[in-house]
């Protein structure tokens, strides 16, 4: 391994120390850890020779000027609960670890203020605000009163546009398909779309000793039936994700017949007609099983987004850098979302994978493989002197 790899991993680890739980790595937008990931990741960007700030969506930018079309390097900062060292940081770091080893190239390093929209369940705010498509509506969702309360302006949102000729985003694979593979890199051409959706069960709380379950509204009964339903659509077709993650019951007692259960929706495919029936489906599934159950069934739609083709020449430039770098990777599809699907309509835009090691993501032992690093450093130094 490299000491420079080492470095970069031994950055990531610290920065999943910056959390606002005790023990574990929990950074949502603008939260107060991000204030350190700012300091420390700043402080390395101006010693690469880089002019940085924060923009007014809390995003951290690093420039440095030069003769020569700029190239955009960036991944977000923060983290689900309970979140791994590498989800994310690692792309940032590693933009920053190249743009030390480029001095004098022009660049500009990002790391995004939000991609997992868990704070305010819109994801994606940072990377929106700079392709300008982040609306006075979602930044009402109190995003904007998030803004102000770090210090910042969200009126100044239009200036935080990037001006940049490619965007490259590394990230962890997050799967299990390199790591099958024992390849340590994926070339991705492109990221499925994902609709998100809350639905809400509402029924009738009441007594568990005395009402018999014959004459109950039980809304967790009803909620429970439908993500049944909802795995079983999953499993009907290889390509589609289907996932109930968050399940919230009133009044949440052993002895209460449950009146309320809202529950979150996630539906993943390559393709955007087969992900917009599945959910139609799941909706006519919930709306059915409410009816029989006397269970109102009240649904509110969220992200839409569509799946999303990375930009095919600079794609093919990525491939060619792995190769002359002299590593073998594997071309594929991204199954989570990355801040590289929200550029990409605007900026030509590519992704390169690092192994996940034993497949594991969005949990804190997600680790990433030191020479799988050293292999993302050389190909992204051919990749840079290439651009
Ligand atoms: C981001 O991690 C996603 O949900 O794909
Ligand atoms: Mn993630
Ligand atoms: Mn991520």
């Amino acid at each position: 391994m490299s000491a420079l790899a080492d470095k970069v991993i031994a950055a990531c680890r610290e920065i999943a120390g910056f959390s606002e739980e005790p023990g574990r790595t929990t950074r949502t937008f603008l939260s107060p850890p991000m204030r350190e990931v700012h300091r420390v990741l700043g402080g390395w960007m101006q010693l690469a020779g880089m002019r940085t700030w924060i923009d007014a969506a809390g995003n951290l930018r690093g420039i440095r000027t030069g003769y020569g079309p700029r190239l955009a390097i960036g991944s977000h900062l923060d983290t689900v609960p309970n979140a791994g060292p590498f989800d994310g940081i690692l792309g940032v770091v590693l933009g920053i670890a190249l743009a030390e080893l480029t001095g004098g190239v022009p660049i500009e390093v990002i790391g995004f203020s939000d991609e997992e929209g868990v704070r305010f369940g819109v994801p994606f705010i940072g990377s929106r605000a700079v392709v300008g498509t982040l609306d006075e509506a979602t930044l009402g969702r109190g995003i904007g009163d998030a803004i102000r309360a770090y210090g910042l302006d969200p009126a100044e949102i239009p200036a935080a546009r990037i001006e940049c000729s490619a965007y490259l985003e590394f990230h962890i694979e997050q799967g299990p398909v390199l790591d099958d593979l024992g390849l340590p890199l994926g070339i991705v051409e492109g990221i499925v779309g994902q609709s998100r959706a809350t639905l809400t069960f509402q029924g009738q709380a009441n007594h568990a000793g005395t009402t018999p379950l014959r004459l109950r509204r039980d809304a967790l009964a009803a909620a429970a039936e439908w993500i049944s339903r909802v795995e079983c659509l999953g499993l009907s077709d290889a390509q589609l994700r289907a996932t109930v993650g968050s399940i919230h019951c009133e009044p949440n007692a052993g002895n209460v017949i449950p009146g309320m259960v809202r529950v979150s929706l996630d539906v993943r495919h390559a393709s955007d007609d087969r992900r917009h029936r599945a959910v139609r489906a799941l909706v006519d599934e919930a709306n059915e099983i409410g009816a029989r159950r006397g269970v109102a069934v009240q649904v509110e739609h969220g992200l839409d987004q569509p799946a999303t083709p990375m930009d095919a020449a600079l794609t093919a430039r990525l491939a060619r850098a792995v190769a002359a770098a002299g590593y073998t990777s594997h071309v594929m599809m991204s199954g989570a979302g990355h801040d590289a699907m929200i550029l990409a309509p605007m900026i030509a835009s590519a992704m390169l994978f690092l192994r996940s090691p034993g497949g594991l993501s969005h949990h804190p032992d997600e680790s990433v493989r030191p020479e799988d690093v050293d292999a993302a450093l050389e190909t992204g130094l051919r990749f840079i002197r290439n651009v």
